[in-house]
Parts: C-alpha cells; sequence; structure tokens
C-alpha cells in the first residue's frame, strides 16, 4: 500500500504522539490540537501531502512574477528580504517555496513537535515550489510601487507568495522581510565576510518566551524591532532605487542593479500577517513613507497604547472570522478617529492561517485538522483578501489602475465578507463601523 519511505515515517510518528504540543494559545495554527490526536494528524499528513493536489495560486494580474532574495549587510542586523516583482517573460524555473530544511525544523520547534517533524516536513514539503519565476530579469519601463510585507509568528520570508506573487502580478514590487527579532521560525545571516563568501550560513531558531518572561513586554520590544526592520528594508531598496551600489550578499543571478529607478517613491505601503499586522501599525506610526496599511488578522497584544492615535495614515483591517477576539477587536478600534480613514472587513468561514500558503499546500483533510483552512475555499479566501487589498492600495496610494472595480470589497460587500467584524463588543456602548462618523 503505502512506500517503504512512507511506511518508515510512519513508524516515526509513534515517537511524536509521545511528545506534548506547546500551548501558544490563539497563534499556533495547531492549538486546538491535543497530544492524544497526533498520530491521526500526521497519517492524514502524509496522505494528503502524497497525493500532491495542491498548489499554490498563481497572480492574478496580467504581469509574469520574478522571485529573487536580497540580503544585505551579511549580518544579522542587517536586511533579508524575499523579492517579488513583474519580470521579463522567460523560462526561468519555478521558486522553491521553503529553500532549506532548517526552516522545517524551525517550524517543528513552532509547533512543539519533535525535531523529527521537522525531518518530515522537510520530506513531504522540502520541494515544493510557488509559482514566481527565481530571478527572472525585472520588467523594465514602468516604475513601480512598493509593498513591504511583514510575517507572522512562527514564519519566516517566503511563506506569504499567494500574496506577494498576486500583488507583483498587478504591477507591485513586494519585498517580504525576514524578521531578526527572534520571532521567525528560522532565520540565517553570516558571521563575518569569509563565511559570506564561502556561504557559511549561522541560523538562529525561533526565540521562545522564557519563564518569567512578561509577554506583553517581550512582544513589544520584538514589534519596535520589526517595525525598524520595515523602515530598513525600505532604505535599502531605494537607496538601490537611487544607484547606490550595492552588492547582494547572496551572489545571486538577478543583478540588484535592475532595480535603479524602479520604484514609485510615493507610492509605499506596508502590509503584514498577524504579529505582521501589529507591525504595519508600529511601522505606520513610526514612518511617514508608509502612506497607508493593511493588517492581516493583526495580533494587537505586542502594541503600546500610545500608537493607537498616532497613525495618520488610511489603515484597512482585513480579519478572519475565527482568530478574532473581543480585546483585539477593541484595540483595533482605538486606532479609528473621525478624521482618520479606518476599515475593516472579515472573510466568512476564515481562519487565522487562510492568509499563508500552508493553506494550499496541505489537503482539505489536513488542512481543516491542522485549522490551516476553513470553511470557506482557500481560493476564495485568498482571492478576496487580495482584490480589497488591491482596491485599498490604489485609493490610498493614488494609482492609475483598475483596481476600483473591487472598491465594493472593501466595504465588505460580498455574500463570503461581512462589514466590520463578527465580534460582539457592544457591552461597552460601542459598536464598530466602517464610517468614520461612527467613533467619538
Ligand atoms: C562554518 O562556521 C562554523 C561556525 O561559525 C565553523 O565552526 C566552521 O568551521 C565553518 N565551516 C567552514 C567550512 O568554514
Ligand atoms: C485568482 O482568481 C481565481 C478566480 O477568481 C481565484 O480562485 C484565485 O484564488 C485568485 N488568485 C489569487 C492569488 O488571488
Ligand atoms: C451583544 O452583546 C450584548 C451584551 O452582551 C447583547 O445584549 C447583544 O444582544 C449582543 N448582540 C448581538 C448582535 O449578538
Amino acid at each position: 500500500m503505502l512506500p517503504p519511505k512512507l511506511h518508515a515515517l510512519f513508524c516515526l510518528c509513534s515517537c511524536l504522539t509521545l511528545v506534548h504540543p506547546i500551548d501558544w494559545q490563539d497563534l499556533n495554527p495547531v492549538a486546538h490540537i491535543r497530544s492524544s490526536a497526533w498520530a491521526n494528524k500526521i497519517q492524514a499528513l502524509m496522505a494528503a501531502a502524497s497525493i500532491r493536489q495542491s498548489r499554490i495560486p498563481k497572480g492574478n494580474g496580467s504581469y509574469s512574477v520574478g522571485c529573487t532574495d536580497l540580503m544585505f549587510d551579511y549580518t544579522n542586523k542587517g536586511t533579508f528580504l524575499r523579492l517579488y516583482y513583474p519580470s521579463q517573460e522567460d523560462d526561468h524555473s519555478e521558486t522553491l517555496w521553503i529553500p532549506n530544511k532548517e526552516y522545517f525544523f524551525g517550524l517543528s520547534k513552532y509547533l512543539g513537535t519533535h525535531w523529527l517533524m521537522g525531518k518530515i516536513l522537510s520530506f513531504f514539503f522540502g520541494s515544493v515550489t510557488t509559482p514566481a519565476n527565481w530571478n527572472s530579469p525585472l520588467r523594465t519601463g514602468e516604475k513601480y510601487p512598493l509593498i513591504v510585507f511583514s510575517h507572522g509568528l512562527g514564519a519566516f520570508r517566503t511563506i506569504y507568495s499567494a500574496i506577494g506573487i498576486d500583488l507583483a502580478s498587478h504591477g507591485f514590487i513586494v519585498a517580504a522581510i525576514e524578521h531578526r527579532d527572534g520571532s521567525a521560525s528560522a532565520t540565517y545571516y553570516f558571521k563575518d565576510q569569509s563565511a559570506a563568501e564561502i556561504g557559511n550560513k549561522s541560523w538562529s531558531y525561533l526565540q521562545e518566551l522564557k519563564p518569567g518572561d512578561e509577554e506583553i513586554h517581550v512582544r513589544n520590544e520584538q514589534v519596535q524591532k520589526r517595525a525598524k526592520e520595515c523602515s530598513q528594508a525600505l532604505d535599502l531598496i531605494l537607496d538601490i532605487d537611487g544607484g547606490t551600489p550595492i552588492k547582494n550578499v547572496l551572489h545571486l543571478e538577478f543583478d540588484v542593479e535592475q532595480l535603479k529607478d524602479s520604484i514609485d517613491k510615493n507610492k509605499i505601503a506596508v502590509i503584514g500577517h498577524s504579529f505582521g499586522g501589529a507591525t504595519v501599525l508600529q511601522a505606520l506610526s513610526e514612518d511617514q513613507r508608509f502612506r497607508c496599511g493593511i493588517a492581516l488578522d493583526a495580533w494587537m497584544l505586542p502594541l503600546d497604547d500610545a500608537i493607537y492615535s498616532r497613525i495618520p495614515q488610511p489603515l484597512f483591517f482585513i480579519n478572519s472570522e475565527q482568530f478574532q477576539f473581543p480585546e483585539n477587536i477593541k484595540k483595533m478600534k482605538k486606532c479609528y478617529s473621525p478624521d482618520k480613514e479606518r476599515k475593516m472587513i472579515t472573510i466568512r468561514g476564515s481562519v487565522h492561517q487562510n492568509f499563508a500558503d500552508f493553506t494550499f499546500t496541505t489537503g482539505k483533510i489536513v488542512g481543516y485538522i491542522f485549522t490551516l483552512k476553513g470553511d470557506i475555499d482557500s481560493n476564495v479566501a485568498i482571492d478576496l483578501c487580495n482584490k480589497a487589498s488591491l482596491a485599498f492600495l490604489q485609493k490610498h496610494l493614488g494609482l492609475q489602475k483598475d483596481f476600483d472595480q473591487w472598491d465594493s470589497l472593501i466595504e465588505g460587500k460580498d455574500e463570503n465578507l461581512m462589514p466590520g467584524t463578527n465580534i460582539n463588543i457592544t457591552n461597552e456602548h460601542d459598536t464598530l463601523q466602517n464610517s468614520p462618523e461612527a467613533e467619538k
């Protein structure tokens, strides 16, 4: 029935059932799983992965999409990002989705499972590709608006490609950062120049909270660092745009000099998911070059209350139905004020992980079990998220495109959307609506 290799992995699974997952509350995509059920989950994972029916969707825009990685400088204080961009049409190969086995080990740590889980994940997902042309030349002759993208807790730069690729296919350059604040499952840098030259990587993994750590303090320090990394990534790309000679530490085939004069410098926005959603708010408050922001299922705990009143730019909350809770929504609401542009929609039947690529790379059953998929079809959910985002970006970056055809989605007008939130906070004598007038 099973190929021998799979059979061996099945046997390994019995040890995994001994390991209890750490309780990461709302953040953990497997929060709803209890250890006793692990054997079933892993069997389902294997069954689903061996079928390989799942693909990360192509962008729906008219541009071909290229992808590269950019690191500068080589230290862990430097910038590391994955770049999605409009490319010339050619036959470069697709992009490896999760390019190093260490990311799978990091994920297994994040999931609170044995390191063998990392091996299993790497076995099944190590060769999955995402539909962008690796290192393909930049499409020239146009200046592109720029998006800086910030990932969630336990994530890293490569796993929001369905969003990055769709934006690039609509004519954006997207810089998906890998944060070095200890919140990525894994990341790497180089100890010194010679290590960088021979490609001897230094890996650092997710930092777990230590006993006695107060989460809010740790997360607040991290979100500040994350916002600085967003600004630093922007500095780097604008330097390259301005003609400063920058040598990509990673020595890739894509020549970064192509990015000279490629950015429309007045049209820059920041988008992020979960912890990255909080990072959006922090970055907007600190860096006015970000003209607007989109927070995907933002996790508000990391933020200092003081910043809610310090975000003059337009801000769009796109929420999942399942993740949100009153305390989180109340914090989002603190950003509302009559003179500021605020929008909020909720995608019906969606879960927190509907925004990350795992929702596409696992089968239906395993997707449900790990809460990577909701009741809504993952393609429908990401399509709504992307179109609503494009409409919002057109409005607030002043783009001359046709994304305004999706303006009604910003108001939550679709059978799969609701305006505002599904969370009832009316006992606070308040209602949350999209119109600024609703807020005192
Ligand atoms: C790579 O770096 C590690 C630690 O920084 C060092 O111990 C090892 O010798 C290096 N490997 C090579 C091939 O230089
Ligand atoms: C592209 O459009 C199709 C059909 O509307 C949708 O299913 C798919 O999810 C969209 N892709 C993205 C990346 O938004
Ligand atoms: C929201 O909660 C309040 C108080 O708990 C309750 O009176 C009200 O009926 C609820 N509204 C909805 C729409 O469930």
